[in-house]
This record gives C-alpha cells, structure tokens and sequence, in this order.
C-alpha cells in the first residue's frame, strides 16, 4: 500500500487551479444512466472514486470513450441491472445508481454500500423516497433488489433529513417518472445544484434546485448533452486551510469563493487573510490565528468534508476550539492520529475539544477515511521532521496528484510505493 512521506515546515507558494467536484462528478456520471441518447461530459477529476464510478457504470454495458479531455457515456445498450459487491463496497456513492437504473429499465439489484466508515451511513432516506415513487424492495444475500410495476409515478416526498445522496437519487428517478414530485427538506449542496443543470439541459424539468423544495415534472426520456462539472469546493477549501497553516501568500484559483461563504468566513473570524475575488481566493499571511467554536451543518452551513482539515489548523491557533459534528457520528477518527503528530484534542460525545498552540512533530500515522487522510497531510506539512502517512488510497478517492501540486508548490513530500 502506497505511503506519503513528508518533510515538515517547508513553504508553500506560487497558486493552484482546482479541479472538477467528485460530488458533483459521481451523480452526473450516474445522470448517463438516464439516457440512451449518450451524456459528454468536461472537467472529470483524475480519482480513484471517478475510476470507481467508470467500471460499475461500464458493468452495466455503459460505454465510457476519452475524447481528448472530455469523456462520453454511451448508455444505448445497458444489459445489466445488477451492482456488485466487489464495486459497490468500495464507495458509497454507488447507491446513486438505484433510482435511475429503476427509472429506466423497472429494476435494479445493488449491493448494499460500502465507502468512508464514518458512522453507520443507512440508505434509509434513499429507499423511503423511491418507495413513495412507487419502487417495492427486498433484500437478499447483501443486495437490496427495487421493482416498479408500471411507471413510477410523481409524489410529494418529505426527507426526514436533508440527505444529499438521496436528493440526488430521488431526482434522477423522478426526472422520468409519471408527473409532479415535490421534494421537501432536500439537500441544497451547490452539486445538487449542478446535478440539476445537467439534467435540465437534457431535457429535466427540475425547478428549484439548490433550495429546500424542488420541483419535478417527469419526462418520457432525455437527450444528448454537455456539462462541464464545477470546481471542488472541498479541495480549494483544503488548500485554503493548508495556506493559513503554512501562512504564505497562496494562490487557488478556479473557485467560485461563494460556494465556501461560510467556511471562509469561520476562517477570517480566526484572522486568516485572505483577498476574494469572483473566481480566486488568495491567502495573505496573518499576525494570528485564534480559535473559535463550531458546528458542521448541511449547506450553507459548514461542512463536515473540512471538518478534519480545519481541526488541524486549530491545533496550532492561538487558544481552544471547538468543533460539534453533526452531520455523521463516528467522523473523529482522525483525532488520534493528529495527537500522534502532537496535537491535543479530546472528544466528548459528538463534541471535540481542541487546545491550540501544540507544537506538531512529524510521526508514523494511519489514515482512516478520506478527509482524515488529508488532515494529516496538513498537519505533517507543520510538522517539524518526518511524518509517513500509512493507507493513502483514501486519500487518492479525493485529491488528485496531492503530492505532485504540493510538491511544485515547495512542499516536500513524496509517494512511497
Ligand atoms: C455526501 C458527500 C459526502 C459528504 C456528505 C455530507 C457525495 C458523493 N458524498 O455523502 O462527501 O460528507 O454528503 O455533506 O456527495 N443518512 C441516513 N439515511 C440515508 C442517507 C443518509 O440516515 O438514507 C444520514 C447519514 O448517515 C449521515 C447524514 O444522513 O449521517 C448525511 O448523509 P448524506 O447527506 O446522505 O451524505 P452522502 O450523500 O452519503
């Protein structure tokens, strides 16, 4: 298993462009699904969860063809009906093939999920929406096997919480079922968002995307289009947190800063520096970085996927911090290993307790799940010494060529294989 090794307190200069979303890649990729008339999509990250996403689309019969940097679905010839469980355990967001594989062809049989272990992660809200659709399920040996007599037909569907994979699936299905559907409490993500625009533009008719109600008038089928994914969030986020704990003057260009209002706001309250402009955000270095209190909360609230980096950054600010996860239980497991690089942070429940100003020193650490993974990175780049991060493949589910664009940028870090 490959491994990073990084030496600590090393500058990081110059700027990055951020890549194309992972989450708004997956269920796009799983959009093609929909139609027999082909999806070309632009802007794909180059990671292991989109390669992922490729073999169990290509399980179904989907033909996937590079055309320079855009990639084509052709979903004409679908075979298959069945999710395995060799694919299906590896990442989650799998699961998003449920509705659409029903909506198309009245069936589907998928194994149940695997991905990050951070808490249980049912797929409760997933089944009870498309049930309201008119889907019946069974389970069997692991595999969860949904049917539709007829047609699915539109209804007014209330999540019990606003649950992004399935606002996700339950759109996808109802984009061809019989009718209205209404979908309250959905998840307002910025990739739902752009989930929506593609589907739209293949002839979707999905209103009110990116608020808590969408509006869904079922099509009989969809038609050829493009769609260029938007730029990841998360990973500009993360680099931004990088910057602040290095504080150089860094550059992240390619980000749409509104999507990241309210964790660059948590972030300036801290008294990072940074200048935002419409498509860039640069960080300024900063007299002092103060801790704060917060909680991770769906958009626009902050996100859990940089709860684990920005806890790193509070390890070194000025007092203690405060950070109550309220998105996933079990999402800590990073805590441990920041305590290995010297970090001293205490969990209480879902509450952890961070005291600042730890003097972080390079160590053997293991990551756990993917956004764990990367807030050791950040932390061996403070570190002073050596830091070997064990297990990077969940790293490489979500950062693309970490260690080259650290690694142009003056960090010092290399892949052990
Ligand atoms: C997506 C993101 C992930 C992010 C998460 C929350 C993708 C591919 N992944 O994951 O990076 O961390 O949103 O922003 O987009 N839940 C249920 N029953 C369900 C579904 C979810 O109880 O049927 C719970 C989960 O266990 C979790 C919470 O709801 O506690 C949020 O999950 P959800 O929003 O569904 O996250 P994902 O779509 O899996």
């Amino acid at each position: 298993m490959d491994k990073l090794k990084i030496t600590g307190k090393t500058a990081l200069h110059g700027s990055i462009n951020i890549p194309g979303a992972k989450n708004a890649a997956l269920p796009i990729m799983v959009a093609s699904l929909l139609s027999e008339n082909g999806l070309l999509l632009k802007n794909l990250p180059v990671l292991q969860d989109i390669s992922t996403m490729k073999l169990l689309l290509e399980s179904f019969r989907i033909k996937i063809k590079h055309i320079n940097s855009q990639t084509f679905f052709n979903s004409s010839n679908i075979k298959n009906h069945i999710a395995n469980y060799d694919l299906v355990r590896k990442m989650r967001a799998s699961i998003l093939v449920l509705g659409p594989l029903i909506a198309r062809f009245k069936r589907a049989k998928i194994s149940l999920p695997g991905g990050c272990a951070i808490g249980t992660r049912p797929i409760d809200i997933h089944l009870t929406g498309l049930e309201k659709l008119g889907v019946t399920f069974s389970t069997e040996n692991g595999f969860i096997f949904g049917e539709v007599k007829k047609n699915l037909v539109g209804a007014i569907i209330n999540l019990s919480f606003p649950s992004v994979g399935a606002t996700e699936n339950i759109m996808m299905a109802a984009s061809l079922a019989e009718g209205k559907t209404i979908i309250t409490n959905a998840a307002r993500e910025p990739e739902i968002e752009d989930l929506a625009k593609c589907l739209n533009n293949m002839g979707a008719k999905i209103a009110g995307a990116g608020t808590a109600q969408m509006r869904i008038e079922g099509v009989k089928s969809l038609i050829k289009t493009d769609h260029s994914i938007i730029s990841d969030r998360i990973v500009a986020g993360t680099y931004v947190i990088a910057a602040i704990m290095l504080n150089n003057k860094f550059k992240i260009s390619n980000i749409d800063p509104k999507l990241l209002s309210t964790p660059l706001k948590v972030l300036q309250n801290m008294g990072a520096k940074l200048d935002i402009g419409n498509d860039y955000i640069t960080v300024l270095p900063s007299n002092t970085i103060k801790g704060t209190t917060l909680e991770t909360k769906p958009y626009p609230g902050f996100p859990t996927d940089l709860q684990a980096q920005i806890m790193a950054l509070m390890s070194i600010a000025k007092g203690q911090s405060q950070i109550k996860e309220k998105i996933f239980e079990n999402r800590f497991m990073h805590v441990s290993e920041l305590n290995r690089l010297g970090a001293n942070i205490t969990i209480k429940n879902d509450t952890a307790y961070i005291e600042g100003e730890q003097k972080l020193k390079g160590a053997q650490v293991m990551a756990s799940d993917l956004r764990a993974s990367v807030s050791l990175v950040l932390a061996g780049l403070c570190a002073e010494g050596e830091t070997t991060i064990n297990r990077v493949y969940h790293l490489d589910r979500g950062y693309e060529k970490i260690e080259e664009i650290l690694g142009k940028c003056g960090c010092k870090i290399t892949r052990i294989k």
